[in-house]
């Protein structure tokens, strides 16, 4: 059983507002505030995501009052590395200067809910377990695409967890469809292959995404809701993958919760895949707006597609 003792976040110094995207392909302010919710994004110039993992590491490690020598496992969940190998997570445990476990997960949007699984377990023999969720979609965007550049932003946000019993569910699972959302490998030089080169962009068919997030995330809430015997009403925050504020609302008014128990700042960041939850879980830590014994639901969706649902009883 595991508990969070310390959260933390790093973005980009470089914001960019959505007039600023309207310059460079046809867009507006109106059509994507509108249809998204989102205002601004952070994009990476100087930094690279090592940077932004390291930095997110750092303040969880703070906010934990522990050092980076008592983390006994690094798990970072991406889709946009620094390298294809080694993993980010051992870029983030050299800057840490510690020797332990340190591993990559790829659930796209999902990949933080499934590194809590993974740590659940796992915490039986490592006490303390750094999770990160971390990307830089800026690097798999086509900038000339307004259907999906408008959408994403860099960022990273972490957490430190050991044992306790804060925990009371947690489910990854992924619904295979790989045409719905994805962007492919790109192509090497080998003499001997056939692929079409590809840019390696990502491509989504929006609406499908949209209405497998709005379906999909409402009914993984209810088989939790179930197997815990409560009711929506008994969840005092619902922290959502931040993809859409139009798919957190209709995830909320299929639940009929009020706006409150949902929050949200895609206005500020955009959706930074793996790094919202716990982005979002920092600023609500920071803010106080998370008391300890709130039930708080996570709840992660993504390529693949995946979806990672826990609840936690905050300690
Ligand atoms: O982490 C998970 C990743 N992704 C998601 O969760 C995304 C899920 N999907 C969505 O959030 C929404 O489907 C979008 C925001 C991507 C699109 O919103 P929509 O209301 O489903 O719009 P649409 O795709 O139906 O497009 C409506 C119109 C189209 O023009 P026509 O065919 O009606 O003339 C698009 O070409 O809006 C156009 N359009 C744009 N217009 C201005 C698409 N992108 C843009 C844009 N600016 N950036």
């Amino acid at each position: 059983m595991i508990k969070i003792i310390g959260t933390g976040r790093k973005l980009p110094m470089r914001s960019v507002l959505n007039s600023e995207l309207a310059e460079m392909v046809d867009t507006g302010d109106e059509w994507i505030t509108s249809r998204t919710g989102i205002k601004n994004r952070y994009v990476c110039t100087e930094e690279n995501l090592t940077d932004l993992a390291e930095g997110a590491a750092r303040a969880a490690l703070e906010n934990a009052l522990i050092s980076a020598q008592e983390i006994e496992m690094i798990i970072c969940a991406t889709i946009a590395g620094d390298f294809s190998f080694p993993s980010l997570a051992c870029c983030v445990a050299e800057r840490l200067g510690i020797k332990c476990p340190a591993f990559d997960i790829n659930a796209a949007c999902s990949g933080f809910i499934y590194g809590l699984e993974i740590a659940e377990a796992f915490i039986s023999k490592y006490t303390n377990i750094l999770i990160i969720g971390a990307d830089m979609m800026s690097r798999l965007i086509d900038w000339n695409d307004r259907a999906t550049c408008v959408l994403f932003g860099d960022g990273a946000g972490a957490c430190v967890v050991t044992r306790g019993d804060a925990l009371k569910y947690i489910q990854s699972n992924a619904a295979p469809d790989t045409g719905m959302l994805y962007a492919k490998s790109r192509s090497g030089n080998s003499p001997f292959s056939n692929e079409k080169p590809d840019a390696g962009f990502a491509v989504m068919q929006g609406q499908d995404v949209y209405k497998f997030a709005v379906m999909s995330v409402a009914e993984e809430i209810n088989l939790a809701l179930a197997e815990l015997n409560l009711s929506a009403a008994n969840i005092d925050h619902f922290v959502l993958h931040q993809a859409n504020s139009r798919i957190v609302d209709g995830v909320r008014s299929r639940l009929k919760q009020p706006p409150e128990k949902f929050p949200t700042n895609i206005a500020e960041y955009a959706n930074t895949t793996a790094a919202t939850i716990p982005i979002l879980l920092d600023e609500m830590i920071e803010e106080n707006r998370i008391k300890s014994g709130d039930t708080v639901m996570m709840v992660g969706f993504g390529a693949g597609m995946t979806t990672g649902t826990c609840v936690m009883v905050w300690q």
